[in-house]
């Protein structure tokens, strides 16, 4: 039945593109967006409907870090790693995130509780280190900051 549904879904957010392989970032977005990850059904359905091959589509899907393979976990912790918060700190950030969490950059904690991902600029430079937890943006962020916002992100 799920498969049925995903099939659905990515045939009609293929159509609303006109079944463009050029919209192929944007099309990943929204399947992304309306499953939560990108799994190998819905990947081959894309690939279907765009008339491409399924190297081509899973070529795009592993050069975007923002595209999951797997459900993410209930708590999505994003850090910045770009420039600006690599001069605040953020591999210091990093580091305590991967030792406490004890997950690594890019996965998913086995319980399914966290995801860790890093990030390359969240448009708030002047605030590093940023960090973004379940969609909202924190700055100026230490470690200690961390393991608050977490916590009050699990509760
Ligand atoms: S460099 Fe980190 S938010 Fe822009």
């Amino acid at each position: 039945m799920q498969e049925l549904d995903d099939k659905k879904m990515v045939f009609k957010v293929c159509q609303d593109h006109g079944n463009r392989p050029a919209d192929l970032v944007q099309i990943l977005h929204e399947v992304q967006a309306h499953k939560g990850f990108l799994s190998d059904e819905v990947l081959r359905e894309i690939a279907s409907c765009l008339n491409l091959s399924r190297a081509e589509v899973h070529g795009v899907v592993s050069f975007y870090h923002d595209f999951r393979r797997v459900p993410a976990g209930k708590t999505v912790v994003k850090i910045c790693l770009a420039e600006a918060c690599q001069a605040v700190g953020c591999d210091e950030l990093k580091e305590h995130a991967t030792q406490t969490l004890s997950v690594g950059l890019g996965e998913t904690s086995s319980g399914g509780a966290v995801s860790l991902q890093h990030v390359y600029c969240l448009g708030n430079c002047a605030l590093g280190p940023a960090v973004m937890i379940n969609g909202n943006l924190y700055g100026r962020v230490t470690p200690e900051k961390l393991d608050a916002l977490v916590s009050e992100a699990e509760s």
